[in-house]
């Protein structure tokens, strides 16, 4: 059956979901995205994801394509009329279609699309059996804090790992994981998870956000700083967290085995906990 898609106002089949050649999005990857998760019908963090963009927005200099009312209504409307249970809702804006020029265009309006993707995040065997990384050098620019679709790198990234027979690529610079091609990266040593501090090197991941909220909660030491991968091979625990895989737990990374190759009591613990929030 073919989905709903959102493009400029407008719900229509996929089929006719099309925008310019001339769109910027296109030409210079001048846009920016999100990816919210949905579960049991219900938006996953909605307001940090939605937060996230406002600040990428200012970032890049865009304008709000419409309010932030009927952007909430829009992803309502996709759920419902795409009768998603499970899954996420992918959204983006870019500078608008205008004739090929580096700078910005005037009187342009932004260009605003939507589609889901259903997805069983709940019930997923790989976080059962856990997954393994391969590393990868990080050849990102420098504002990996922008949600950017400028996503070369990591699609680079994404396809060495999948032809490694790995789940994801974790990056790194200058001796230091930076995080996954599209999630943040986490090690878990004598009961304390360790994660590289926010800035403009990492993506601000919204489940990261979620999961310092619940671990602080529970009592889980968190501590923020960058690991290196000789130190995620000795881990006892790794794991990942993004949107559209909550938290993953790792048991591989290069090859090598972390805590015994099976996922690690911290890391279901998390799990289970952002699991329960969001089905709540
Ligand atoms: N990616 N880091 C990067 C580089 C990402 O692309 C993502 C998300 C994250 C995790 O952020 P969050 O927890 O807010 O999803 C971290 C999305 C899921 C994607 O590109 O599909």
């Amino acid at each position: 059956m073919s989905r709903v898609v959102y493009v400029n106002g407008s719900y229509v089949p996929e089929e006719q979901g099309k925008i310019s050649i001339f769109d910027r999005g296109f030409l210079f990857a001048d846009g920016i995205y999100e990816v919210t998760a949905v579960v049991k019908g219900k938006l996953v963090d909605y307001d940090a994801h939605m937060e996230r963009l406002e600040r990428s927005l200012r970032e890049i200099r865009l304008e709000w394509p419409c309010s932030k009312e009927e952007l909430k209504a829009m992803h309502l409307d996709m759920v419902k009329r795409n009768s998603l249970d499970e899954g996420w809702i992918y959204m983006q804006i870019t500078r608008g279609s205008a004739d090929r020029d580096f700078k910005f265009p005037k009187g342009v309006k932004p260009t605003l699309i939507a589609f889901t993707q259903a997805k069983k995040l709940v019930d997923n065997p790989d976080a059962v059996r856990g997954v393994s990384v391969i590393t990868v050098p990080d050849i990102r620019w420098a504002r990996r804090d922008i949600k950017s679709v400028m996503l070369l790198a990591p699609v680079l990234g994404k396809q060495a790992a999948y032809e490694a027979g790995a789940f994801e690529a974790w990056m790194v610079e200058d001796g230091k994981v930076t995080e996954g091609t599209s999630s943040n990266a986490y090690i878990v040593k004598d009961g304390k998870v360790i994660t590289r501090e926010l800035s403009n090197s990492i993506l601000a991941g919204c489940t990261r956000r979620a999961l310092f909220r619940l671990a602080k909660e529970k009592g889980v030491t968190l501590e923020e700083r960058a690991f290196t991968p000789d130190e995620a091979y000795a881990a006892d625990e790794a794991f990942l967290t993004s949107a559209s895989n909550f938290v993953m737990p790792i048991v591989e990374i290069d090859s090598k085995r972390v805590g015994g190759g099976q996922p690690g009591p911290v890391t279901r613990k998390l799990r289970e906990m952002f699991l329960e929030e969001a089905m709540n």
